[in-house]
């Protein structure tokens, strides 16, 4: 099954409103008039996830363009007493389409657990949104064989109770901790063969072989210009989520014209 390239821009807490519609301007400007990023063929999907103040302008820049837009969190509540968090219906009404869960920025600080990033994903469910779930090992863990295990712990806990008819608008994004912000990519090799993993144990929780075969199971980690290719062309890496370079208009650019060759 041909699952389609999604290149996944995480702003994290980077860009005001005014900055982030000019980021959206300048990545637009990148592909002239006609939109080469685009939903169709052998495009690549792609989507920038700014903060939340910043929702409602990019959404606007975004308009008539192919970009997607996401948030970087969502509550599993639907109103309430949740001082700081926000919930599906309002990302909503933001106009975003998609929402990245359990970053392991969220896990490392705010006390996100497997649990919670449960909570989290049937919460996105529940709202139409694409939920693009992360999961990742330390760089302890690697350095102590447990990378699988953790993954595995991570991938199973998050996809508690969800069908195969769910994973249709779930992501998954393969994040090694260790190489989130340092510069320090995961080799072609190494991330091919976390995914390879996810992919067969994704075989192994879905008795339809469809949930498998189409889930896009993304890479982050230092993704960038000079990266990018080969990661992507690695056969069970469909993507990339990426912090620092999604904010260079001409590498994010450049990241999107190499998922268009994988
Ligand atoms: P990075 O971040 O590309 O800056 O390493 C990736 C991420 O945290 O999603």
């Amino acid at each position: 099954m041909a699952r389609q390239i999604l290149i996944a821009g995480n702003w994290k807490m980077n860009k005001g409103a005014a900055d982030g519609a000019q980021l959206i301007k300048d990545i637009k400007a990148q592909f002239g008039a006609s939109c080469s990023c685009c939903c169709s063929g052998k495009k690549p999907e792609v989507l920038v996830c700014p903060t939340f103040t910043t929702l409602s302008a990019v959404v606007a820049e975004a308009q008539g363009s192919c970009l997607l837009v996401g948030a970087q969190n969502i509550h599993w509540a639907d109103q309430g007493a949740f001082t700081g968090e926000i919930s599906g219906a309002m990302l909503k009404e933001c106009g975003v389409t998609h929402v990245i869960i359990g970053h392991s920025e969220r896990r490392q600080y705010f006390g996100e657990t497997d649990a919670t990033v449960n909570q989290r994903l049937k919460a996105a469910l529940k709202n139409g949104l694409t939920a693009v779930v992360c999961v990742g090992e330390t760089l302890a863990e690697r350095e102590a064989g447990t990378t699988n295990a953790v993954v595995e712990r991570q991938v199973r806990g998050a996809l508690a109770d969800i069908s195969a008819d769910d994973m249709k608008n779930v992501v998954i994004a393969y994040e090694p901790v260790w190489a989130i912000g340092t510069g320090k990519v995961a080799s072609d090799e190494q991330a091919q063969d976390v995914h390879a993993f996810i992919r067969g144990l994704l075989k192994t929780m879905f008795s339809c072989p469809c949930v498998a075969d189409g889930t896009r199971i993304l890479y982050g980690g230092s993704m960038n210009a000079a990266n990018a290719a080969g990661l992507l062309a690695q056969p069970d890496i469909d993507g990339g989520l990426i912090g620092g370079a999604s904010l260079k208009p001409a590498d994010f650019a450049t990241i999107i014209k190499a998922a268009t060759k994988a």
